[in-house]
């Protein structure tokens, strides 16, 4: 399906943004673990969740859905069952990385597989410290699905993230509370810490400083009450399209807050944007308000550090780098070229299309801004934020953008077009 979008001329509302997709898959997941009941309010509802429930249902686990409940029973003691068939990840990185780190320490064998873009994602990162526990597992060329979870009895152990994704590290927290002995984890341990904060919520103690996290084996979960905030992935759209926009002005409700989350918003305060945000809940997860209004940006420059706090709104970065005055550079990213596409040959070529000029390195990009985008065809890769990204260029070109294969959206956010359109109070023209 082609979506087509022309230049918008008011941005303006107050955006309903859906669950977190980060907590939502963990939520699902801690509920399945724990003993007794759980219930998620405000649960994402789009592929990538659906993808982590559905291997969980494989497992045995019973989940009823009540208008915006979701009510989990969890198999606590009785452990999770061997599936029929193969566990179906669908295009969710999360939910393959952290499912291996669920099945190291169970009592069955599993095989994962993906859609043709996850198949090509690199596993063994999480499949080596996995196998420092004592698990055994079997990856195609011993990095890629298909692979099989030969699930044994596992130990903690002290490793060094090497890679700061919060993919391996909650994998190894979650094969460490199934485990024996205490597991420590040093290094690039700043990726965001929803496994963190949730694991203490189900019952589970979690020791984090900012050098180390510490947990021990042998830990049981228990079920408890979850409300999902809106994810600040999501808005992070809106935020970059009215920052671009003259004249506009949004407001967001209950929206995710966490720290490790919002680098994107801090990165936008440092290049001129008026963005205010209240904090109204802190516990299990910081949560609040967040207004945007136009103003012209000025570049920034983004450095290795900063990269996990905003690795999912890097490519907006970019689109945003056209429109504002001065240099934007940004470097230390080069895990967006294992991202659900190639994120920045992705951003390249697409920004290519409309006209801009961008300088590509093997770990970010520089653009000089400000710069005209143009209309163009553009290629989303089947990546969801890549379609969503140049939607929004769409809305500050010159002329009509199309964006191919735009159902993809639906993998974190399948109702991305009706708020597009209730925002710019424009049609969106649809192809298939
Ligand atoms: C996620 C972690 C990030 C992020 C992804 C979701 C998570 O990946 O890009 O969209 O829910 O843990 P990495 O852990 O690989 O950085």
């Amino acid at each position: 399906m082609k979506k087509t979008i022309s230049k918008a001329s008011s941005f303006f509302g107050k955006p309903i943004i859906p669950g977190d997709k980060s907590i939502s898959h963990r939520a699902l997941i801690l509920g399945a673990l724990a003993s007794g009941k759980s219930e998620i309010i405000d649960l994402l509802e789009s592929e990538d969740v659906q993808s982590t429930a559905s291997c969980l249902s494989k497992l045995g686990v019973v989940f009823k859905t009540e208008g915006k409940r979701t009510i989990i029973q969890g198999i606590g003691d009785s452990g999770l069952k061997s599936p029929q068939g193969v566990l179906d990840c669908g295009n969710s990185g999360t939910t393959m990385r952290v499912m291996m780190g669920v099945l190291a320490g169970s009592s069955l064998t599993a095989t994962l597989v993906g859609d043709a873009s996850l198949m090509k994602r690199p596993m063994k990162r999480v499949a080596h410290p996995l196998r420092l526990m004592g698990a055994s597992l079997s990856l195609t060329s011993d990095d890629y699905a298909p692979l099989t979870i030969m699930g044994r009895k596992i130990h903690g152990i002290e490793y060094e993230l090497k890679i700061a994704s919060a993919q391996i590290k909650s994998a190894i927290m979650l094969a460490a509370i199934s485990g024996e002995g205490r597991t420590i984890l040093r290094g690039e341990i700043g990726s965001r810490d929803h496994t963190e904060r949730l694991l203490p919520h189900f019952g589970c103690e979690v020791n984090v400083t900012p050098q180390k996290i510490e947990i021990e084996g042998g830990q049981k979960l228990t079920g408890n009450v979850l409300k999902v905030p809106g994810d600040p992935s999501t808005a992070a759209f809106w935020i970059g399209a009215a920052s671009m926009i003259q004249g506009a002005e949004i407001e967001m409700e209950n929206i995710s807050l966490n720290p490790t989350r919002i680098g994107f918003i801090y990165a936008l305060q440092k290049m001129g944007a008026d963005i205010e945000t209240e904090v109204t809940t802190l516990s299990p997860e910081p949560i609040g308000k967040i207004r945007v209004r136009f103003k012209k940006l000025t570049g920034v420059v983004i450095t290795k550090d900063e990269v996990p706090g905003l690795i999912d709104e890097i490519p907006l970065i970019a689109v945003l780098a056209t429109q504002c005055e001065g240099v934007t550079e940004v470097r230390g990213a080069e895990e967006l070229r294992v991202k659900e596409s190639d994120r920045i040959e992705a951003v390249a070529l697409n920004l290519r299309s409309m006209g801009a000029k961008i300088e590509v390195f093997h770990d970010g990009f520089r653009i000089q801004g400000p710069q005209k985008l143009i209309g163009a065809d553009i290629k989303s890769f089947h990546d969801h934020r890549i379609a969503m990204v140049f939607s929004i260029a769409g809305l500050v070109a010159e002329g009509e953008t199309t964006i191919h294969d735009a159902e993809c959206v639906a993998v974190s956010y399948p109702k991305f077009y009706d708020t597009l359109k209730e925002l710019t109070n424009h049609e969106i023209g649809e192809r298939s």
